[in-house]
């Protein structure tokens, strides 16, 4: 056969058998190369002002947007359940055009914010989503100039008032995501100024215009009409990853988010190749909702589904996953083992 007779067996049956390691479960646990851990999940959450019981976000069943009671809870539940850490998004009362309750030392995410920590403490990293979108009536990430475009420097000046009372309020981390040149940079400047040098960056770095944000949109009321398309990636291009990743990480994120995950999982094997610091995947909303509305329908295994995820995240190169199931994924992977 020309291969020394390793590959080519006897009468022509294979000598070299990769099924052997898949015998039994025991085997195979043993060489399995990946696995999603509870200290890799971030669990995104909402609080919405001015309600008294959770309210569910129809598009994402079993995600709701919390009241402030129900999301302390949720905080003290997932530190009991071993996962990494919060992202908290606020869903305010009122919106304006340049987003005031998201500076507001009492908007919501603030009081949120201080909730949590007093909950909490410093057992979980408690992240904050640092943008506009979930405050503005327009919907989009930043303010607009008068010709209702979205003026990149004026949303950094805004980025950094709020990055400057999210601190306050006492988050250990935040996320900007607004996809705005240099927010990074900027930010950062804003904390140290400040004096919240601890306070870290989790940079969305490579954030794409997305179809599969749908979701997401309703959990925090936006009111965006059009799309973002002058300030997310545009889907076709891989190459600019590598761009905002150097920018990131010259403006000095600390870690660096691919979103959304499983459309992209080219772009985030690259960019865990490339990074000198922690790389994450946000599993989005739409990815949720795709694979909660099959198992809805009987068709997906929902819990096999979920895992099948979490571990291409982990082999295509991330360190943390940010995804609505974490609470469920620790549980599965606990008994799982
Ligand atoms: C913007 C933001 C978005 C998401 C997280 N942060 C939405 C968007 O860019 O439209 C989406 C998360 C998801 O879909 O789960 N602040």
């Amino acid at each position: 056969t020309g291969d020394g007779g390793r590959v080519g067996g006897l009468g022509g049956f294979p000598a070299v058998r990769p099924r052997r390691l898949r015998t039994t479960a025991a085997l195979r646990r043993m060489v399995a190369e990946h696995r999603p851990h509870p200290a890799d999940l971030i669990l995104p959450a909402f609080v919405r002002e001015g309600v008294s019981e959770p309210a569910p976000v129809s598009s994402m069943p079993g995600v709701v947007q919390h009241t402030r009671e129900s999301l302390r809870r949720a905080a003290a539940e997932a530190a009991e359940a071993g996962v990494a850490g919060l992202m908290l998004f606020g869903v305010p009362a009122e919106k304006d055009a340049v987003g005031s309750r998201g500076t507001d030392p009492d908007g919501i995410l603030q009081q949120a914010l201080r909730d949590v920590r007093s909950e909490v403490g410093d057992e979980l990293v408690v992240m904050s989503d640092l943008c506009l979108d979930e405050y503005t009536d327009h919907g989009h990430c930043g303010v607009l100039d008068a010709h209702g475009r979205v003026d990149n420097d004026a949303t950094l000046e805004r980025y950094a008032e709020m990055a400057r009372v999210q601190a306050e309020a006492g988050a250990h981390m935040l996320g900007p995501s607004g996809m705005m040149d240099g927010q990074i940079g900027h930010v950062r400047a804003a904390l140290d100024a400040a004096g919240h040098q601890e306070v870290s960056l989790f940079a969305y770095t490579v954030k794409y215009s997305s179809a599969f944000y749908g979701p997401f949109r309703e959990a925090v009321g936006s009111s965006l009409t059009g799309d973002r398309k002058t300030y997310q990636q545009d889907p076709a291009n891989g190459r600019e990853a590598r761009r905002e990743l150097a920018l990131d990480l010259a403006e000095g994120a600390d870690m660096v988010m691919v979103k959304p995950g499983t459309p992209y999982l080219d772009v985030l094997r690259d960019i865990a190749q490339r990074s000198e610091v922690p790389v994450g995947v946000y599993q989005i909303s739409g990815e949720y909702a795709m694979v909660e509305a099959a198992a809805e329908k009987g068709w997906i295994d929902r819990d096999a589904a979920i895992l099948e995820t979490l571990t291409g995240f982990k082999r295509a190169g991330a360190d943390l996953i940010l995804t609505y199931w974490a609470m469920d994924a620790a549980r599965l992977l606990r008994e799982r083992g």
